[in-house]
């Protein structure tokens, strides 16, 4: 393979926009203005638009976005979270900054989401939230959480860090419950040039809050009403994500041809091929497999040049920065993924000698 691999490659998309956006960046530079303007007012209707919600509100990240919502839900102190142990720590880190504590529930198996027949029975009177993460761009069983969630009169903030476009039974994730919170992180579906946020509600009440929280409380200079945040989106990010967004559907387009690829070329008995559950439409911001002895197999394709990532090698609730709350669980289909688990490069412009090489090699894995 004479080309270098990448897991993945943001100077590549950046080159294909890039006279879009250098266009955009330097006209905000000559504006002046810099925070609040009309690029962050465009992406939230467009948000608005696009996922056909009522209200947008971007912030600065998409752990912030979690932050906010569950201010925005008067979520704090002896107050419990329902959520995933196999996410990134930032969806248990947000309910901990609240002052909640995040209670996992074991994953499905073979989508990796949250399983949807053990959550009823970690509902106490202190669980005032579900928080499920759709993990790796595919929709969690949304639909039937919600219908938890109204039955037990609790809020539902969907993590949709790694979803953006997803759909479930037709509906984007992101619009089943109170708050849905998305992440700008670069290697996102639709990333920025550095960090970002946004979250989606149909509640102007909440749409107002959240204006106010990440803007210091307050929404008219020198009024402070709540102890807030800054967490506001720049011009800059709003301007490179307005381009991305005519976009993504073309970018989400192209990882579905990829992740179809790899999985109708990859046949290796020793490797255990993503699942997609019926009425989902993936976006893919990760293709993930599984794999016995992933020590070996990493090894393996280190050798002949395959870039990968372990998301996530670690079960939430054995992180060192939760261990105040002296969690006993051992959640056993939590703790084999988080064993075998491994991600191959995937991002639009992946070409297709390089997804062939990468075939080939798996395939050649004994
Ligand atoms: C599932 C999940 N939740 C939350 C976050 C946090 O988003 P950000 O990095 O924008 O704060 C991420 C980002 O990596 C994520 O993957």
């Amino acid at each position: 393979m004479k080309e270098s691999i990448k897991i993945f490659d943001l100077t590549k998309q950046f080159k294909n926009l890039s006279k879009e956006i250098n266009r955009d960046v330097i006209n905000i530079l000559r504006s002046g203005q810099y925070i609040l303007g009309k690029n962050v007012h465009q992406l939230e209707n467009a948000f608005t638009k696009f996922l056909n919600v009522k209200y947008a509100v971007s912030c600065n990240s998409g752990t912030d976005a979690l932050i906010l919502s569950l201010r925005a839900s008067k979520i704090g102190k002896n107050d419990e979270v329902i959520t995933t142990p196999f996410t990134y720590f930032a969806t248990a880190e947000a309910i901990a900054l609240v002052g909640a504590k995040p209670i996992f529930v074991d994953i499905n198996p073979d989508t990796y989401n949250i399983d949807i027949n053990q959550i009823e029975k970690h509902i106490t009177k202190k669980t005032k939230a579900i928080m499920p993460v759709h993990i790796f761009g595919q929709s969690s069983d949304i639909d039937k959480i919600a219908i938890i969630c109204k039955k037990h009169k609790i809020k539902l903030i969907e993590d949709c860090a790694q979803s953006f476009g997803a759909k479930k039974n037709g509906l984007y994730t992101g619009t089943f419950g109170d708050f849905g919170c998305y992440s700008f992180f670069p290697t996102k579906n639709l990333g920025c040039a550095g960090d970002g946020g946004m979250i989606v509600t149909n509640s102007k009440k909440n749409m107002i809050y959240l204006k106010k929280l990440r803007n210091h409380g307050g929404l008219t200079r020198n009024i402070h009403e709540y102890i807030g945040y800054n967490s506001r989106l720049d011009e800059i990010q709003a301007a490179v994500l307005l381009t991305k967004l005519k976009k993504i559907k073309a970018f989400d387009k192209k990882r579905n041809i990829i992740a179809k690829k790899y999985k109708s070329s990859i046949i290796n008995n020793k490797i255990k091929l993503p699942y997609q559950a019926e009425g989902t439409h993936h976006v893919y911001n990760q293709f993930t497999i599984c794999v016995k002895n992933r020590k070996r197999f990493s090894k393996y394709l280190e050798n002949n040049g395959i870039p990968y990532g372990v998301y996530y090698p670690i079960p939430i609730y054995k992180q060192k920065a939760l261990k105040s709350f002296k969690y006993k669980c051992y959640l056993k289909n939590t703790e084999k993924i988080t064993k075998e688990c491994i991600s191959l490069p995937m991002y639009p412009e992946l070409s297709i000698s390089a997804i062939d090489y990468i075939v080939e090699k798996i395939n050649n894995y004994k």
